[in-house]
């Protein structure tokens, strides 16, 4: 039986930005939850997120933003330099003229902690240790889940927001693998004092020169440090290969050395201060488009990155997956009998699956644009969008990507089912 009111109930699976947002929506709009997530409460994954204005507007909509702001540091826009430290294009990244918010790069715990301490002040509650096993019954009234823990649960409706590994999905996806795409991103943080930043430089910077692209972003509310780093191709490894490697710092400090003479003065400044101790790496991997982002039941419904894998290029995994939970907690609020869950999770997975398109196509012309000159020159011409107006942004060329407001379109959706529903009577 499909939904034809609001839940009463909604289990989520996965504590990460997206899973916690959620929580967070449904509450206000009268929806109960649990969150479950698989690790302790305390765990600290390290590392910083940029987020842009759609992700932005969605923490603002939940009274999250203005208590993160603070501890973000915020800019608009990312700058292209070339070996001569020239700008060469930018990349915007917010604008609060022309979007409403400035960009902001935030400690990932950070974000988190002040998402999970909004959900302590709303009395939504969060299982910790609480790692999903498997979905034992789907349907059709209900969903029945196991953890690894013993522990068994139900509820009306349950969402796997349980990141790219997703085990959700795998119990009515199970075929969906992630697949590695082939590069790793390296990073370190080094003081910005210590680096050789020259007069007149805007950043953060993407710098290009022959071994590629060199990213310096300050990160901390003072911007006192720089989260610096590359990309580069790198064989696959089996989990056990990740997890040695990630270890092994001394190897990913190597790597960021290799051709250090190559780069400009400021990037070669930040790789002389650069620490073995605080080396860090990424593996980036890729989802398939999904056939479908609910099991057949619409029981069990996928966010965030569960349902679709974002290179980390243009910087819209968490925004993406903020804009997937907000849409979603609307339309879960506005269901009627006119508006079904099958017909509103229909509308929403079209809406979403459409904007991820997007952003991947952007994805792969802002990859083509960072690749080593020697590999740009063996892509067919054309194919790299010299054409600086697609990311350039500050005439608000980035307006589809930044402008929407998920709640209302959820609610125009909604509008629109009813209509339908008009028309067939009259
Ligand atoms: C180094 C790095 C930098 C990034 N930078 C950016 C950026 O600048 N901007 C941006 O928009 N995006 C960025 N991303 C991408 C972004 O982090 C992801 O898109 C985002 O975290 C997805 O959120 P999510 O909640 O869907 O999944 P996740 O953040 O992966 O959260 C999933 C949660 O589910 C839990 N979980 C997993 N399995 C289970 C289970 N079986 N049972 C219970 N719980 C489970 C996990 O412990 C985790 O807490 C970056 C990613 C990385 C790795
Ligand atoms: C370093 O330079 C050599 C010679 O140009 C090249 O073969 C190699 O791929 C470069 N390594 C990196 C990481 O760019």
């Amino acid at each position: 039986m499909t939904l034809t009111s609001p839940p009463t109930h909604v289990a989520i699976i996965g504590g990460g930005v997206a899973g916690l947002t959620l929580a967070l929506a449904l509450h206000d709009l009268g929806i109960s939850s649990t969150v479950y997530e698989a690790r302790s409460e305390g765990f600290d994954q390290g590392g910083g997120i940029m987020l842009s204005p759609n992700g932005l507007r969605v923490l603002d909509s939940v009274g999250v933003y203005k208590r993160v702001r603070d501890s973000a540091s915020q800019f608009d826009k990312l700058t292209y330099t070339d070996s001569l430290d020239q700008a060469t294009d930018e990349y915007y990244f917010g604008s609060e003229k022309l979007y409403g918010y400035q960009g902001i790069r935030i400690m990932r715990t950070k974000l988190l902690d002040e998402l999970k301490a909004v959900l302590r002040e709303r009395h939504i509650p969060i299982q910790y240790d609480s790692k999903l096993a498997t979905i034992t019954s789907d349907g059709p009234d209900k969903v029945e889940f196991a953890f690894t823990n013993g522990q068994v649960a139900c509820a009306s409706l349950l969402i796997g927001a349980d990141g790219i590994h997703s085990t959700v999905r795998g119990t009515f996806l199970p075929h969906v693998k992630p697949s590695y795409v082939g590069f790793i991103g390296i990073s370190c943080v080094v003081q910005r004092s210590q680096v050789r930043i020259p007069e007149g430089y805007s950043l953060p910077a993407t710098v290009m020169a022959k071994p590629g692209a060199f990213l310096l972003v300050p990160q901390q509310p003072d911007g006192s440090e720089l989260y610096i780093g590359s990309q580069r191709r790198f064989a696959e490894l089996d989990s056990a290969g990740w997890e040695v490697l990630r270890k092994d710092k001394q190897r990913l400090y190597d790597m960021l050395q290799e051709n250090k003479t190559d780069w400009p003065d400021v990037v070669q400044s930040a790789l002389e201060v650069t620490t073995v101790d605080r080396m860090g790496f990424w593996a980036f991997h890729g989802l398939p488009p999904l056939t479908s982002w609910s099991s057949e039941s619409e029981r069990i419904i996928l966010v965030g990155d569960a349902a679709h894998a974002i290179p980390p290029t243009v910087g819209q995994g968490a925004n993406q997956a903020f804009e997937d939970v907000r849409a979603l907690a609307t339309l879960l609020s506005k269901l009627s009998p006119v508006v079904p869950l099958s017909k509103a999770v229909a509308q929403w997975q079209a809406y979403r699956q459409d904007r991820i398109k997007k952003v991947l196509d952007l994805t792969r012309q802002m990859n083509e644009k960072r690749l080593p000159e020697s590999e740009r020159a063996k892509l067919p011409s054309g194919s790299t969008r010299s054409d600086q107006s697609l990311t350039r942004g500050d005439g608000g060329e980035l307006r589809w990507l930044y402008d929407p407001d998920l709640a209302q379109e959820a609610e125009k959706w909604v509008q629109g089912l009813e209509l339908e529903q008009q028309v067939d009577r009259s």
